[in-house]
């Protein structure tokens, strides 16, 4: 049995006030939802904000990135200790806007979910592919490099820590939502991938679909049986409609 994770991923929103405001509006609404994970990735900035605003309740707090050394001459970056001691759980990692403006690559995607293990933060390993190359067939060669690239070189304990998320580039932002069945037959294959981590590893790793994720879609999404659980950007910015996806 796959708990689901229900994560919104902030982006560049919301700044503190704004964060607390959020929270006030949103707990009380997930407040009975018991099954499942709860998870809100602000900007870094927020975190201190989010964590103090969520204490007592069941969600928890990620970032959106981190960087691999643990502290150093490194302008501009934020480690997974530094995510930690302000009391986030979770990081997402290798996320396609990531991917597309900042050079993220399948290197460092896997050097950073090392870290965020490392630091005791739950990686949200992000993949996906882009709509020429959902076009030209080419998705399952796709997925299969970024697993094989950012994913492969983890230990098996590693990889029972980790949490992967589904993001059909051409989906995200763009109100285009994968079939349930695409959806589902991406989820499967990169289930297919995990087997090198053995059965029951690929069994149990949770696979979160993201990409146009919203109240009026969310339950049949949830409802495949190789999705569990959604990575949510601009439905999570409303309580009311996150709440909506959370309680699905
Ligand atoms: P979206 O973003 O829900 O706004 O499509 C999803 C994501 O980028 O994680």
């Amino acid at each position: 049995m796959r708990t689901p994770v229900m994560a919104g991923n902030w982006k560049m929103y919301k700044n503190p006030a704004e964060t607390r405001t959020f929270f006030e509006a949103f707990l009380p609404l997930v407040q009975n939802t018991a099954d499942r994970e709860i998870v809100i990735c602000p900007p870094f900035v927020n975190l201190p904000a989010a964590v103090g605003a969520a204490q007592n309740s069941r969600v928890e707090i990620g970032a959106q990135n981190l960087y691999w050394a643990r502290e150093g001459a490194y302008t501009g970056e934020i480690s997974g200790p530094m995510i930690h001691a302000v009391g986030a759980k979770w990081v997402i990692i290798g996320h396609s806007e990531r991917r597309q403006y900042f050079g993220e690559t399948d290197e460092t995607v896997y050097r950073r979910t090392v870290a965020a293990l490392e630091a005791g933060l739950k990686p949200i390993v992000c993949v996906g592919e882009n709509l020429g190359q959902r076009e030209s067939g080419a998705t399952e060669s796709v997925l299969g490099d970024q697993f094989a690239g950012g994913i492969t070189p983890l230990t098996a304990d590693q990889f029972a820590q980790i949490v992967i998320a589904y993001e059909p580039v051409w989906a995200i932002g763009t109100g285009k939502t994968a079939t349930p069945d695409m959806a589902n037959d991406a989820h499967r294959f990169l289930r297919s991938q995990a087997a090198k981590f053995g059965q029951s590893a690929a069994a149990a790793v949770r696979i979160l679909y993201g990409g146009s994720v919203k109240a009026d879609n969310a339950k049949i999404l949830m409802g495949q049986s190789e999705i569990d659980g959604a990575l949510v950007g601009g439905a999570s910015l409303d309580p009311k409609s996150f709440a909506a996806i959370v309680n699905f």
